[in-house]
């Protein structure tokens, strides 16, 4: 049992704000929105630890990480369906129970206390006592007959579950198995002010293990905040995914090549791009405050030059660039279900609905379909999405190539020969006992991470 460090917040502290957190995201509002709010609801009442913010994002990490066993959990030793405010408060604190971070009796103190903290769940602490101990009592034998039940072993909705088993009968259960792995810290390097090599002497200067996993990939083998990375605020690394790292590489963007990074914020493969070539980017993004993350990236990476950020909608170029503007090279990286980071945002699974598929599948048609004509002969529009579900990725693709007669699919690295598209399907050295064996091979293959999330990619030329 890994104990609490010293000097830590309260745990009362933080079940307290983490529940408010709770409440508004089983409301449906996204994790990182609902935990601002809950915080900024905690500085308002009164003086708060400054770690306060840290605290309740690992409280509700913790707990969405095992959102599926805590409301079973509840279901199971509840006489009834708690009010919601109490029901809040249980389930951050079930995530605590379950993922052992405190001793059995300090766990239930600290969420009576939270209890007896507000007027609407004071009268209930007596009822959190008992639950939280009948939760301990339960142990082993309560989780695993939970457990039965797939929602619970995979944390994820029973549609959710059913379609990855119908696009991927052969791989669903992995691809559940890493969206319940924790997220590794992965850093691009920015070749512009240094390189792979001096960033691991640096790393390791810093008592900081890394290994690297594709071109300018590096995987550090503890997470630490972006604050704490040697570089990281010098602009000499950036934090990014490897397989979002493969954008800019199989975009490939030559030298003077004019390129479009259509839905571009908070920035990670429009810098890529930059850092990579002397590319002239204009960097398209709907939501201004977004937008502004991308000039910031861009000014931390000294990239500023050659990149134009622009506030619009990338599916109506005609309201942000001249009628007869076009481009060399396109990168879509369309808004998408997101069903590829889940290990990353645990959330996501819990925030969809099923009808958001089609949804979003009609979005990133109507992107495709607007940007399309502004490339130009010969160009390159490479289309890209976080998503592990066809109908985003290789279906999309397939219906874009049959209306559009000028769309030629070109391969790209992994792309299995008669497919339009290449999906990268998330792997993560932790998951997968076999592939740490043989980590060693795969890290040398800067096409082919060993550890990556799951993204979708398709390269479409125009026929000149
Ligand atoms: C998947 S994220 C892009 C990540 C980014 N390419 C990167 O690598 O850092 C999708 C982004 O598209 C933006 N977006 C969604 N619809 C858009 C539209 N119609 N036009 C422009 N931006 C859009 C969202 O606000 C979001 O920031």
């Amino acid at each position: 049992m890994k104990g609490p460090p010293a000097e830590s917040v309260p745990l009362a502290d933080a079940l307290d704000a983490a529940a408010s957190a709770w409440l508004e995201f089983r409301a449906g509002s996204a994790l990182d929105v609902a935990l601002e709010r809950a915080v900024t609801e905690a500085q308002r009442a009164g003086p708060t630890h400054p770690r306060l913010r840290a605290a309740v994002l690992d409280v509700t990490t913790t707990a969405v990480r095992r959102l599926a066993l805590i409301e079973a959990t509840v279901d199971r030793l509840a006489a009834r369906k708690p009010d919601p405010e109490v029901d809040a408060l249980l389930c951050v604190a079930l995530g605590q129970h379950f993922a052992q971070r405190y001793p059995a009796h300090t766990l239930v103190d600290q969420a009576v206390r939270a209890a007896k903290s507000r007027d609407s769940t004071d009268a209930a602490a007596g009822f959190i006592n008992a639950l939280l101990r009948n939760a301990q009592r339960g142990g082993a034998a309560l989780v695993e007959a939970l457990c039965r039940d797939e929602t619970v072993r995979f944390n994820a909705p029973a549609w959710w579950i059913t379609r990855l088993r119908k696009s991927w009968p052969k791989d669903w259960r992995r691809i559940l198995e890493v969206a319940q792995t924790p997220a590794p810290l992965i850093l691009r390097v920015n070749t512009r002010r240094s390189s792979c090599e001096r960033m691991l002497q640096r790393l390791r200067e810093a008592g900081l293990d890394a290994t690297r996993i594709g071109e300018v990939a590096l995987r550090l083998d503890r997470a630490l905040p972006v604050e704490q990375i040697p570089g990281f605020a010098q602009g000499e690394v950036s934090v990014q995914d490897a397989g979002a790292q493969l954008a800019a590489r199989w975009l490939n963007a030559p030298a003077g090549a004019r390129v479009l990074d259509a839905c571009a914020a908070p920035g990670g493969k429009t810098a890529h791009l930059a850092e990579r070539a002397d590319v002239q980017v204009d960097a398209v993004e709907m939501d201004p405050a977004r937008a502004a993350r991308i000039r910031d990236n861009l000014n931390r990476l000294g990239l500023t030059e050659g990149v134009r950020v622009i506030v619009g909608d990338a599916g109506a170029p005609q309201t942000w660039a001249a009628p007869q503007q076009r481009y060399d090279a396109i990168v879509l990286d369309a808004p998408c279900t997101a069903s590829g980071i889940v290990r990353r945002h645990p959330d996501v699974p819990w925030l969809r609905r099923p009808t958001d598929v089609a949804l979003l599948a009609r979005a990133q048609a109507r992107l495709l379909d607007a940007l399309w004509p502004r490339l130009n002969p010969a160009g390159r529009l490479l289309y890209v999405v976080c998503s592990v579900f066809p109908e985003e990725g290789a279906r999309q693709v397939e219906s874009f190539l049959a209306r559009h007669a000028d769309a030629i699919s070109r391969p790209l690295p992994r792309q299995a020969a008669g497919d339009v598209a290449v999906q990268l399907l998330p792997t993560s050295v932790v998951a997968s006992a076999a592939l740490a064996a043989s980590a060693n091979e795969a890290l040398t293959d800067d096409d082919a991470p060993s550890e990556h999330d799951g993204f979708c990619y398709a390269l479409l030329e125009k026929s000149s």
